[in-house]
């Protein structure tokens, strides 16, 4: 199916809305990492570059309560940043009806789960969303996969939408790995849970030669595999879940190798001490951090 992108869309003297993903990871209102917001940047240049009258942005920050403004999750510190990155002024917009761009102006809205029936995808929010201006442009490849106003709803309501660059050289990336990749193809799957990324892993099992699996989710298929993990994050009701992927990966013949040494510590945190162990020796108090030596070369062969 062609998706339409914003690169073929006519912006002259239209204001562009542009829902990205500005998620991006901060601590006591300092960011500490600003990779999403600039990889976000060129979608904001093409619609300026094309003649935009304006821009608004939309993005969410965090998990705030939604519907409640908590300026833990207030997108200042962003809009600064934009700014900065941008060159030119960026002004923080609370509600959608004072987000209407001054001509050649670009106004990042406050975090869309400030606003009630974001995560419940409510039609009315969408509507608001949708008409912050006559174009409205998915480019947040990170929050794609959430069904929400500003990611889904607005894009159905919109009289003009299209994916902006990131989502479509993100798409574009996807397409090449999983339709007649080169061979042999591995995966590399990290993250926290399981459970959040279940469908991908099993639909990548069908598609790879090898599935290699990092942070919390290795320690959940450690567990499936009957390795005790002591005091890892992991999530004990996917283990079934993970001893699936695990057979339907070795009836395809297909490589699912998992640590063999790995890296614990008492705590995640600054000045603990770190032991390589091989993987059937966790302590019960210790959590597993990173893979080890062994498991580095196994994976690079
Ligand atoms: C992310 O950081 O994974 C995305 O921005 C989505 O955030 P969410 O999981 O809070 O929806």
């Amino acid at each position: 199916m062609a998706i339409k992108l914003l690169q073929d869309v006519a912006c002259e003297g239209k204001i562009v809305v542009i829902r990205q993903d500005l998620n991006v990871p901060m601590k006591e209102g300092v960011i500490t990492n600003d990779k999403r917001i600039r990889a976000a940047l060129p979608g904001v240049r093409m619609a300026l570059e094309k003649g935009a009258a304006g821009v608004v942005l939309l993005s969410h920050l965090g998990r705030p309560v939604e519907g409640e403004f908590d300026a833990k999750f207030s997108l200042a510190p962003v809009a600064a940043h934009v700014a900065s990155l941008l060159g030119r002024p960026v002004r923080l917009a609370a509600t959608p009806e004072e987000a209407r761009p001054a001509p050649g102006e670009v106004v990042l809205l406050e975090n869309v789960r400030f606003f009630k029936g974001e995560k419940k995808n409510d039609p009315a929010l969408a509507a608001r969303f949708a008409a912050l201006g006559d174009i409205y442009v998915m480019d947040a490849f990170g929050a794609a996969h959430r069904a929400h106003a500003s990611t889904e709803g607005a894009v159905r309501q919109a009289g003009v939408a299209c994916a902006g660059p990131l989502m479509a050289a993100e798409l574009e990336a996807f397409g090449k790995v999983l339709h007649a990749p080169a061979r042999p193809l591995a995966a590399i799957i990290g993250g926290s849970k399981v459970s959040s990324k279940l469908g991908l892993l099993e639909n990548l099992v069908d598609k790879v030669d090898s599935l290699i699996v990092g942070g919390g989710i290795a320690n959940t298929f450690l567990a499936a595999s009957g390795v005790n993990v002591g005091a890892s994050l992991y999530e004990p009701e996917l283990v079934e879940d993970a001893k699936k992927i695990m057979a339907k990966a070795a009836a395809q013949g297909k490589n699912l190798p998992l640590p063999v040494d790995v890296v614990t510590a008492a705590a995640l945190e600054p000045g603990q001490k770190a032991t390589t162990r091989t993987v059937s020796d966790v302590p019960a108090d210790e959590m597993i951090l990173d893979i080890g030596p062994k498991t580095v070369a196994l994976y690079e062969e």
